[in-house]
């Protein structure tokens, strides 16, 4: 048995979070763990910002906090590649000295390059508000609002080499309603991210999920309903 099967069966998920902004969905982990739902453990919060809110987060709890500035690994060249896998270096370095099993990513707005993804394959895990392969990058709401969608919502995946392109693990949908602005949108979508989330990392921690090209498997999911979660409203 592997160490990160050991871990799975016998003690808590391991996992580094890796945020760049407000964190609440860093803190919708955090409380799903305190609340016993989520069987992990936050080993470190990583951002590329100081000033990130999710990083009060992190301390406020207790919790391991890394600020990591990536000027300093702008390279002379200006290739902006090199710069992002220098940066991913140093993120790794922190990641393992930390034995982090799982990745996930909660607002960090930053590319993740193969220097991360080929360490950590099919454990990175992201959150997007919209239904994915609708709507990828940002300023999503505004799209899905301009586009004149009746439904929209939110995506975990694995995190592959495609800006929020991996393999899907679990969906909520919402309603979008006469007069949402894309503010009013994104607050109805956050709700849902804040659920789906920490249930994603929990069929991870469960060992329940399995990658079969685009699709991911949930073991157990026909019986439990695991699988996608559909809430318009
Ligand atoms: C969320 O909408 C998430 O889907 C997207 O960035 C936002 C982060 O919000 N990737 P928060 O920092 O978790 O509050």
């Amino acid at each position: 048995m592997s160490k990160a099967q050991a871990s799975r069966a016998g003690g808590r998920l391991r996992i580094g979070v890796l945020a760049s902004g407000r964190g609440s969905n860093l803190q919708a982990i955090i409380d799903a763990i305190e609340a016993g739902t989520l069987r992990a453990k936050i080993e470190v919060v990583i951002s590329n910002k100081g000033e990130a809110p999710a990083l009060e987060r992190a301390r406020k709890h207790g919790l391991t906090d890394v600020y990591l500035d990536p000027r300093p690994y702008a390279t002379r060249s200006d290739n902006k590649e090199e710069s992002r896998q220098a940066y991913d270096r140093a993120i790794l370095d922190v990641l393992r000295k930390h034995d982090v099993e799982l990745v996930a990513l909660a607002g960090y707005m930053r590319i993740v390059t193969p220097v991360l993804i080929q360490a950590y394959p099919h454990r990175i895990l992201n959150i997007h508000p919209s239904l994915l392969p609708a709507f990828p990058g940002l300023e999503v709401q505004k799209k899905a609002l301009d586009w004149g969608v009746k439904v929209s919502g939110c995506t975990v995946h694995f995190v592959t080499e495609g800006v929020d392109d991996g393999p899907i693990i679990m969906q909520a949908a919402v309603s979008v309603l006469e007069g949402d602005t894309p503010d009013t949108l994104a607050a109805r979508i956050l709700e849902q991210e804040h659920k789906i989330y920490p249930r994603a990392i929990q069929l991870y921690a469960e060992g329940r999920l399995r990658v079969e090209g685009r699709r991911v498997i949930v073991t157990g999911a026909s019986e439990t309903g695991a699988g996608a979660i559909v809430a318009p409203g």
